[in-house]
C-alpha cells in the first residue's frame, strides 16, 4: 500500500514571499504608517516628560507632585497612592521610592495593554520596523519569526493586561465622576471644563477597552451555539460594534488621554483658568 505524506504547518517553508518589486501598490500606502510614526512618537516624547515631571516638592515635604486641582486629578496620576497625595483623592499611602516618579507604577498596565493591542501591534509593526510598511509592500527583513519568540512572544500577555486595564478603567471612571462634585462643607454639584474632559477620557478608554479583541474572544469564544447563550451573544453583539472601529478608540483614547493630562497639569500650576461653576 502507497504511503501517503500529509503536510502539516511544521513542514511549511518559513521564508518570506520573494518579491522583486519594491511594491504592488498604485496609492500613498505610505501615509498611514508615516502618520501613525508621528503621532505615536509624539505620544511617547509627550507621555515619557509628563511622566517624569513630579519632582517639584511642595510646601509640606512631599517628594512627588500630583497634577491634581480640586475635583480634577491627571489620568497620568490616576489612582494616586503614594506620598504627598491629596486626601481628597488619595487611595492610600503606598511607600514607592522617591526618585521614582508614581506616574511609571501608574503606566505600566496601561502602557502594557497598548503595546500589546492587536491594533497597535499592526501600526507599530508597520512604522517602524518596516515588517512590512503596508500591504503588498517588500519589507527590508529577511527571515520572519512572528510572536513565536522572546521578546515578542510575551505580546500573548494582552488579555492578562486587559483584565489589569479594567481596574485602571474603573478608577479613570470614578475621577470623571468626582470631577462634578466639590467637596467642601459638604458636597456640591460642580461642572466645568475639566469635567466633560474626563468624562469624554472616560468614555473614550471604556469605547476601547470594551472593543478590544481579547474582550471579544471572552463574551463568545468557544461558543458553538449562540441561541443557548442569549446573554453573552448579546454581549457580543455590543463588543463585536465597538470592534469594528477599535483602531478609531485606540487613536482617540490615546490622544485624549494626553490631552487630558495637559489640561488638567496646566490647570493644577495655574497656566490656565479652569471655567466652571459651583451649584
Ligand atoms: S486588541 Fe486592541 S486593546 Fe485588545
Amino acid at each position: 500500500m502507497a504511503t501517503q505524506t500529509v503536510a502539516t504547518q511544521t513542514d511549511r517553508p518559513t521564508a518570506r514571499a520573494a518579491i522583486k518589486a519594491r511594491h504592488l501598490r498604485t496609492d500613498r500606502w505610505w501615509v498611514d504608517p508615516l502618520i501613525t510614526f508621528i503621532v505615536f512618537s509624539a505620544f511617547v516624547i509627550y507621555g515619557t516628560w509628563a511622566a517624569f515631571d513630579h519632582a517639584t516638592v511642595y510646601g509640606n515635604g512631599a517628594p512627588h507632585q500630583w497634577f491634581y486641582s480640586k475635583p480634577y486629578l491627571s489620568p497620568f496620576y490616576s489612582p494616586c497612592f503614594a506620598d504627598g497625595c491629596p486626601s481628597d483623592v488619595n487611595w492610600g499611602a503606598v511607600d514607592i521610592w522617591h526618585w521614582l516618579s508614581p506616574a511609571l507604577y501608574i503606566l505600566i498596565i496601561p502602557l502594557g495593554f497598548r503595546a500589546t493591542c492587536y491594533y497597535y501591534r499592526r501600526a507599530y509593526y508597520r512604522a517602524y520596523w518596516f515588517s512590512p510598511p503596508a500591504c503588498a509592500v517588500a519589507e527590508p527583513h529577511t527571515k520572519y519569526t512572528g510572536e513565536t519568540r522572546f521578546p515578542l512572544l510575551a505580546q500573548n500577555l494582552h488579555r492578562y493586561f486587559w483584565y489589569g486595564s479594567l481596574i485602571v478603567g474603573g478608577v479613570l471612571a470614578y475621577d470623571s465622576v468626582t470631577a462634578f462634585i466639590y467637596t467642601d462643607h459638604g458636597y456640591h454639584f460642580f461642572i466645568g471644563i475639566g469635567s466633560f474632559v474626563l468624562l469624554i477620557n472616560t468614555i473614550l478608554i471604556w469605547g476601547y477597552l470594551l472593543g478590544c479583541h481579547s474582550c471579544r474572544h471572552i463574551t463568545a469564544g468557544r461558543i458553538n451555539n449562540f441561541s443557548k447563550h442569549p446573554l453573552r451573544y448579546r454581549w457580543w453583539t455590543l463588543v463585536s460594534k465597538l470592534n469594528h472601529w477599535h483602531r478609531h478608540w485606540a487613536w482617540a483614547s490615546l490622544i485624549w488621554i494626553a490631552l487630558a493630562d495637559l489640561y488638567i497639569r496646566l490647570v493644577s500650576n495655574g497656566t490656565i483658568t479652569d471655567v466652571h461653576h459651583i451649584f
